[in-house]
C-alpha cells in the first residue's frame, strides 16, 4: 500500500470528549466486532440474503462507538438494511439510502413495528398457505411483470411448478390489505422464493416449497416480533424511527427528508467494492442464469443491470466510471456530514495495490480525512484494521487469501479547513 500508511488519530482516545460521541474502550470492541465471522443472524437480520451485506456485530460496535441513543445514523449504501434495524435496536434513528428499490423493500420489511392485529391477520394467511398454494388450482400468472421480462429464465418448462406456486404465493399477499401484514407476508414469499431458486442446482418438490414458506412465515413472525420488543423495551421518550429513500446517493443531501436530519452523528456503510463482482439484483438460477424474479416478487421494478448497481462497468479501463461514481456519491456523503460526524466504511479490493490508494484519493477529493483510531491495538502493518471475508457466495471464485477475500475499516472525518 505504498505512500498510503493511515495516519494515527492525533488525539488520544482516552481524551476524548463525550461530545465527540466515543468512548473509552471503544476501539478495542470495534475490533472485536469487526472481525466476528459469526453468521449473520438475529432480530430480522435473516428476511432476506442481500449479497455483501456486513456484519450486525459490525454495525453494532461502530453505532455503539460514536452514537448515544436518540443520535441519527445515515447508510448511503444501506443494501439489505443491516444498519436501520442495528440502529433502531439500539434506541437510533436512522436514514438508509439505496439505488435498489429491492433494497427498500427489505428496509421497510425488516423495521417496521407490528401492531397486535397485524399479527393475527399474517397468522390467518399463514393457516391459508396450505390451501393457497395448489397445482390444481388455476395458474395467476402475474401479465404486466411476465410482459416486461421480470420472469426471464424462469419461463422454461421445468420452472412451471415452482412458478405457480410462487405466483398463488404473490396472489394471495396481493389480496391483503393490511400494508404492513402484506410487506412481511411479501417478504415471507420472496425468502422462500429465494431458498428455492438462488444459486441451488436442484429444484425443490411445491410440497417442500410450500412446507418451507409455512415455516420461514413463522419464523419471521417470530423475528419481527422480537424486534417490537426490543425497540419497545428501550423505554425512550421517543420511540427510534427507519427511513429509507430508493434514489442515488448523489444529490441526496438536497432531499428534505435528508437535510433535515443532517449531521447525523454516523455515517456507516459498505458501498459496492472496486472490481469485485456482485449481484445485487438478480438470483442465479440453473447454473448461474440471471433471474430478475426478486423485483417481481417484491412488487417493485428494477432500475437497470448490473453497472447500475456496482457503481460502473468492472471491465472499465482503471475502473474510470466507478471512481467517478464514488466522487459523485461521497461528495454527497461528505456534505451531509458534520464536524462531529464519523464516516465508518467497510471496503474491499480485487486489487487493493493501486485500488486503495485511488480510494482513498477519492474520499479525500471529497473532503474527508482519513483517521486510525487503532494505535497500538492492531498489528496490520498499514495501521488499518482488516478482517478475513467469512465464506461468502460473492468471492466464493477467489482463493482463501486473495485480494477480494479481505476487507478494511476506514474511518473518515470531515476535512478542517
Ligand atoms: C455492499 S451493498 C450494501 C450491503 C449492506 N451493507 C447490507 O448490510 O446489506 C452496496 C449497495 O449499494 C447500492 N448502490 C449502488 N450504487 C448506489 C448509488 N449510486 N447510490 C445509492 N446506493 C447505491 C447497491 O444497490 C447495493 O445495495
Amino acid at each position: 500500500m505504498a505512500g498510503h500508511t493511515c495516519i494515527i488519530w492525533a488525539v488520544n482516545m482516552n481524551d476524548l470528549s463525550p461530545d465527540l460521541g466515543l468512548k473509552f474502550g471503544f476501539s478495542q470492541r470495534l475490533i472485536e466486532a469487526a472481525r466476528d465471522q459469526s453468521r449473520v443472524k438475529g432480530l430480522t437480520h435473516e428476511f432476506y440474503r442481500y449479497p455483501a451485506r456486513f456484519s450486525p456485530s459490525f454495525v453494532r460496535g461502530a453505532i455503539e462507538a460514536f452514537t448515544r441513543p436518540g443520535d441519527w445514523v445515515v447508510d448511503p449504501f444501506v443494501g439489505g438494511g443491516t444498519t436501520l434495524v442495528e440502529a433502531m435496536a439500539m434506541g437510533r434513528n436512522a436514514l438508509g439510502i439505496d439505488i435498489s428499490s429491492l433494497s427498500s423493500f427489505l428496509c421497510e420489511a425488516k423495521t417496521q413495528i407490528l401492531s397486535d392485529q397485524d399479527v393475527s391477520v399474517f397468522e390467518r394467511w399463514m393457516e391459508r398457505i396450505d390451501g393457497t398454494i395448489n397445482m390444481h388450482s388455476p395458474s395467476e400468472r402475474h401479465d404486466a411483470y411476465a410482459d416486461a421480462g421480470y420472469y426471464r429464465n424462469l419461463d422454461g418448462p421445468e420452472f412451471w411448478r415452482l412458478r405457480k406456486a410462487i405466483e398463488q404465493a404473490v396472489s394471495s399477499v396481493e389480496r391483503l390489505r393490511r400494508k404492513r401484514t402484506h410487506v412481511l407476508a411479501r417478504c415471507a414469499v420472496l425468502k422462500t422464493a429465494q431458498w428455492a431458486l438462488d444459486s441451488r442446482k436442484t429444484r425443490p418438490s411445491v410440497k417442500a416449497f410450500k412446507a418451507q414458506m409455512f415455516k420461514q412465515a413463522g419464523l419471521m413472525l417470530k423475528a419481527a416480533l422480537e424486534f417490537r420488543d426490543q425497540v419497545n423495551g428501550l423505554d425512550l421518550a421517543v420511540p427510534p424511527r427507519a427511513i429509507s429513500l430508493n434514489r442515488t446517493t448523489a444529490g441526496a443531501e438536497r432531499v428534505k427528508a435528508v437535510a433535515d436530519i443532517c449531521p447525523p452523528k454516523l455515517i456507516v456503510t459498505s458501498p459496492p467494492y472496486p472490481g469485485i463482482h456482485v449481484l445485487y439484483h438478480r438470483w442465479q438460477v440453473d447454473g448461474r442464469k440471471e433471474a430478475p424474479a426478486p423485483f417481481w416478487i417484491a412488487g417493485k421494478l428494477d432500475g437497470a443491470g448490473l453497472s447500475y448497481y456496482t457503481l460502473g462497468d468492472r471491465k472499465n479501463p482503471g475502473l474510470q466510471t466507478y471512481f467517478d461514481n464514488l466522487k459523485s456519491t461521497f461528495t454527497s456523503v461528505a456534505a451531509m456530514a458534520g464536524d462531529e460526524t464519523t464516516v465508518v466504511q467497510m471496503v474491499a479490493f480485487s486489487k487493493p495495490e493501486w485500488q486503495l490508494p485511488k480510494y482513498l484519493e477519492v474520499m479525500e477529493d471529497c473532503g474527508l480525512e482519513e483517521c486510525c483510531p487503532w494505535e497500538g491495538a492492531l498489528d496490520d502493518e498499514d495501521g488499518r484494521l482488516w478482517r478475513d471475508v467469512p465464506n461468502r457466495r460473492w468471492h466464493a471464485h477467489q482463493k482463501a487469501h486473495a485480494p477480494g477475500a479481505r476487507e478494511v475499516v476506514l474511518i473518515h472525518r470531515k476535512a478542517r479547513l
